[in-house]
């Protein structure tokens, strides 16, 4: 036999034909890249194939032959979901994958405190990495544009500075645990209406300076692994295979070096998948959630079609070979890694956590004649009211929800806090079953509920009314969007029957969007309390009950008539699109930034939260030292705490051009600072303003430009409460 092959193991090298042929992508000691080529240098075409494509609902193969291990992936931003059966989106019903609930990430925005998000990061990347997961799908951090945007309550807000300072060690928080992040939805899903197949079309300028910029953060800065195309179009292409998107914006100018896994049931055809930069093929033939498509993974578009093309010459090995490598770094960074370490699972450490992200995002609207705190003991009779005090808020909203090991509801973690014999509940209202594609009002007489709570609201020395939205279709819920900005199921109607019997009423809205509130003047104190996972009602009671001093601040506006807010200032075609396109008509101005510049008064402002003490900032100084375009500016200012007791107050710098060659927002958040001070105390502060973060995008020049001129950087504790103004000049370069 002329060549004998020759198959010697030694160690971790085989001689093959006689060529040395090592295994060192086993080798731990070795750089990540030499491994990646290694392994690939070793893998047949079918097999680096096998790696860019479901082999399962929440898994795609690894290489069984060279003993490199599958990619297991599993939802979501707040919580690791129980397993699902092999290839449904049903439980599996196994009984070890209970996890802990922590609070949904527009409360981790609302603390204003990048602490609290690397806390997160690592306390779900422990539970992630104890599940046995190479991938957590989240954190998301699409821009909330519209306040009925079903998965609003997923992402950071309406401000890309600070979605972007928030998303950073959320990533890092979850990767530091050997768990690839999963940044998502890139790009552009900032509604769930018609999710799949809107177009999507909005300036450079808006795509850049809006909803790029915390995707761009946490490639960038944060290093995700892995990102997560979205469903809908951009200019046409569909987001999981698009040319600008992925080879352009993202891999080529970001310098990612990670996988993009497309969402479930994104990818639409094998040409575009294979040259437009997706890495890895997931959940085709679904519709997302609804439609349970029983194809075999050998059909998907990365799957035989792919390997067909290879074979055929059609497409290059050189594109199978970029999407392998990058799957394989994955895993050497991942399961791989040399000292991945171990996770924890629902440890007392998590609920930890949970408890203290959830007392640092609550936010204090309201609070007259102050009501609140509560103090233990004040008051004998304590009426609890409203469906949200009891009903479950981890269940239900779509891929987020989860299976958890316990949730305190508010209604349990008050009885605990101010002792059950103070405590009576009513329901108040009922909101029917939790489906999803649908809803199913409940079989409750509203009115019976109405007026029971009303009864007992009468002889109570205080009401806590606990409603808001929930993960109900058509509320805080996936692939749908709310229908208005009121609160649904009565809710309305039942405050103000309690007001009228009971002035001593404080509205705890739970939810991850804005609403209405017609009721508002009539009602002496308002708490939002988001959806606060498994600690919520021990955080929520906290708040109350004035152990914990509520430091959160509004993530987004809150306005007082939805045609308020861009998206809803235009026509159908603005928001939600006619099904097939949608058009960002306002552009730039987002939240605040069309508020402020259109001179509309929200409810409450971006950034806005009240406290139990009180704050008071100095004028600000400024050193102008070093204005050049790749300088800084550095403000400083005395703030106190003249209140007292202890707390915690973010001050925000906004930024403001008058003159300038574009439009621009009346003002953009570009700094901040979470402060705590005790009562008394009195601290100067120090914010560092890069001068590259006053920069534009120009359009016509697809560059970030900083005009030269005068800037007014604005402190203040919202973007509507400014405390002080200073003047710098940007010198010319
Ligand atoms: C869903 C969601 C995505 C989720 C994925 C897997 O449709 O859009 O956020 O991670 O599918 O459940």
């Amino acid at each position: 036999m002329k060549s004998i092959i020759l198959l010697i193991v030694l160690g971790t090298s085989i001689i093959v034909s006689g060529q040395q042929k090592s295994q060192i992508y086993f080798d731990v000691t070795k750089p990540i890249e030499e491994r990646v080529e290694n392994a690939l240098s070793l893998m047949t075409t079918e097999e680096k194939v096998a790696l860019c494509h479901a082999q399962s609902k929440f898994s795609s193969k690894g290489v069984p032959r060279l003993g490199i291990p599958d990619v297991w992936s599993s939802d979501g931003s707040h919580g690791v979901s129980d397993e699902k059966l092999w290839d449904e989106w049903s439980s599996a019903q196994w009984t070890n994958d209970s996890c802990t609930a922590f609070p949904a990430l527009t409360c981790l925005a609302a603390t204003f405190n990048p602490e609290m998000s690397l806390l997160f990061g690592k306390s779900i990347g422990e539970e992630a990495r104890y599940r046995e997961k190479t991938i957590l799908l989240g954190p998301g951090v699409n821009i909330y544009r519209s306040p009925l945007n079903g998965r609003n309550f997923e992402y950071m807000g309406e401000d890309p500075y600070l979605a972007s300072r928030m998303v950073v060690p959320y990533v890092q928080g979850v990767q530091s645990c050997g768990v690839a992040a999963c940044v998502k939805h890139f790009a552009l899903n900032n509604q769930e209406i018609s999710r799949g197949e809107i177009n999507v079309s909005l300036s450079d300028r808006a795509l850049h300076e809006i909803y790029l910029p915390a995707f761009k953060a946490a490639i960038q800065e944060g290093k995700a692994w892995s990102i997560m195309g979205a469903y809908n179009k951009f200019r046409g292409e569909h987001c999981c295979q698009s040319d600008l998107l992925l080879n352009k914006i993202l891999k080529q100018d970001w310098k990612f070096d990670g996988v993009v896994v497309s969402d479930w049931g994104g990818v639409h055809n094998t040409d575009e998948a294979v040259n437009n930069g997706l890495d890895i093929e997931m959940g085709t033939y679904t519709n997302g959630l609804t439609t349970q498509g029983h194809f075999p993974f050998s059909s998907y578009y990365l799957a035989n079609p792919f390997l067909k093309g290879i074979k055929e010459g059609k497409y290059d090995m050189a594109k199978l070979d970029d999407k392998a490598r990058r799957i394989l770094r994955l895993i050497f960074r991942t399961t791989m890694s040399a000292n991945r370490p171990f996770g924890r699972f629902v440890s007392p450490e998590h609920s930890k956590a949970a408890r203290k992200i959830a007392q640092e995002g609550i936010v204090l609207l309201k609070n007259e004649n102050n009501l609140l705190p509560i103090p233990v003991g004040k008051y004998k009779k304590i009426a609890v009211i409203g469906e949200n005090a009891t009903r479950s808020l981890v269940v239900g909203g779509g891929s987020t929800s989860l299976k958890v090991a316990y949730e305190i509801s508010p209604l349990q973690g008050l009885k605990d806090k101010y002792g059950k014999e103070h405590i009576v509940y009513s329901m108040g209202y009922a909101s029917g079953p939790s489906l999803y594609g649908r809803e199913e009002p409940s079989r409750l007489n509203a009115d019976s509920l109405l007026n029971a709570a009303v009864e007992i609201a009468k002889t109570a020395d205080v009401v806590f009314f606990v409603g808001g939205l929930n993960k109900n279709y058509f509320q805080d819920c996936e692939s749908g969007d709310r229908k208005s900005l009121s609160l649904p199921f009565g809710e309305d109607k039942l405050i103000e029957s309690i007001q009228k019997v009971n002035k001593n009423i404080v509205v705890i809205l739970t939810s991850g969007n804005a609403v209405s509130m017609p009721w508002l003047q009539k009602i002496p104190s308002v708490v939002q309390a988001w959806y606060l996972g498994s600690e919520a009602g021990y955080a929520l009671a906290d708040i109350i009950s004035g152990d914990v001093n509520p430091s959160g601040k509004l993530p987004f506006s809150i306005p007082k008539k939805l045609s308020d807010i861009g998206a809803h200032a235009f026509d159908k075609l603005c928001y939600p699109g006619d099904s097939v396109n949608v058009q960002y008509k306002e552009d730039i101005l987002v939240g605040y930034r069309w508020l402020d510049t259109k001179k509309i008064e929200p409810l409450f402002p971006f950034g806005y939260g009240l406290s139990y003490t009180t704050f008071a900032y100095s004028k600000p100084s400024v050193d102008m030292s070093d204005l050049k375009p790749d300088g800084t500016v550095k403000v400083s200012f005395l703030l106190t705490n003249n209140g007292k007791v202890d707390g915690a107050e973010t001050a925000q710098l906004y930024v403001s051009k008058s003159k300038s060659a574009v439009l621009r927002a009346a003002k953009e958040l570009k700094a901040f600072k979470k402060v705590f001070l005790k009562a008394g105390e009195c601290k100067t502060q120090t914010i560092e303003l890069p001068i590259s973060s006053l920069a534009f995008y120009n359009e016509r020049k697809q560059v970030w430009e900083v005009e030269s001129g005068s800037y007014l950087l604005l402190l203040g504790s919202s973007s509507r409460d400014i405390k002080g103004k200073v003047d710098v000049k940007v010198l010319s370069n």
